[in-house]
């Protein structure tokens, strides 16, 4: 049995210019059918706090097929986390088709692959962690309630209790998941590897990755492939807006996907066996 998949990240709804946003939200939906997936994957970014249902319904309603997702930053701004992740547990238990991956556990795809997943969180841990430069000007530390206000040691505390709160979910899944399946993807929103962080072309920097980069994620996902070297883990991530594609461990391939505001994009079909 093989199945096909397409991978959507950063679509980002909020970003569309006000007078072509429903011809360009439009154009994703028709460009994510006429992929033919069987299912789709989508990355995290995908609006804001106010709008996420809106726009996970209608991803829902047109697609009609299941769309299984990650949360990003961006989701939760001028709401909050615990506000935002309960919305989409319950969309998971009462929508025909929605499903968050940290509430979905391991999906089994096909009978050699399993699809996990959970949104991540730049952790603060790497690059120069919590003397970085710009911590003070992000957006997530102004418009996501849990983090507003916060500053310093106690940001980033909160910062790497979001990371080990993504690493705890993935460990889980991922245990669960290699005992049935060669392959697992692993889809995810902040990339789990500082080298993986790109941004607007540029290589990762040290004041940026702290942001751009989860850490207990990486850690994890490098602990598992290394213990398991006869699994293949794909990784699928976005955040960071710039593609990149390499493999970690011989059994570790991290992709990056590519966005731009106002130009939501798939980033391609997966077929899997
Ligand atoms: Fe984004
Ligand atoms: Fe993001």
């Amino acid at each position: 049995m093989s199945l096909r998949l397409a991978w959507a990240t950063d679509i980002h709804i909020n970003h569309l210019p006000r007078d072509r946003a429903e011809a360009l939200f439009r154009t994703l939906l028709d460009d994510l059918r006429a992929a033919g997936p069987d299912g789709v994957l989508l990355g995290g970014d995908i609006a804001e706090g106010p709008t996420l249902e809106y726009v996970l319904g209608v991803l829902e309603e047109q697609l009609d097929r299941p769309v299984w997702f990650v949360m990003g930053n961006h989701d939760a701004y001028w709401s909050s986390l615990a506000a935002v992740r309960a919305l989409a547990r319950q969309l998971t238990r009462t929508s025909r088709h929605l499903r968050w991956l940290p509430d979905a556990g391991v999906i089994p795809l096909t009978g050699n692959t399993a699809l996990v997943g959970h949104d991540g969180w730049g952790d603060g841990r790497y690059g120069n962690g919590v003397r970085s430069a710009v911590s003070g000007q992000l957006a997530d530390h102004i418009r996501v309630s849990e983090l507003t206000g916060l500053t310093g040691e106690a940001l980033f505390s909160r910062l790497a209790a979001l990371g080990d709160e993504a690493a705890r979910h993935l460990r889980g899944a991922l245990d669960e998941a290699v005992r049935e399946f060669r392959r697992v993807l692993v889809l995810t929103h902040v990339p789990p590897f500082a080298e993986a962080a790109c941004y607007n072309g540029n290589p990762p920097d040290d004041d940026w990755t702290p942001h751009f980069a989860c850490r207990a994620t990486g850690d994890l996902l490098r602990e598992v492939a290394e213990a398991h070297p006869d699994n293949q883990f794909i990784v699928l991530a976005g955040h960071t807006h710039t593609e990149y594609d390499a493999r970690i461990l011989p059994n570790l391939r991290v992709r990056v996907g590519r966005a731009k505001y106002g130009a939501p994009e798939v980033q391609g079909t997966l077929e899997i066996d």
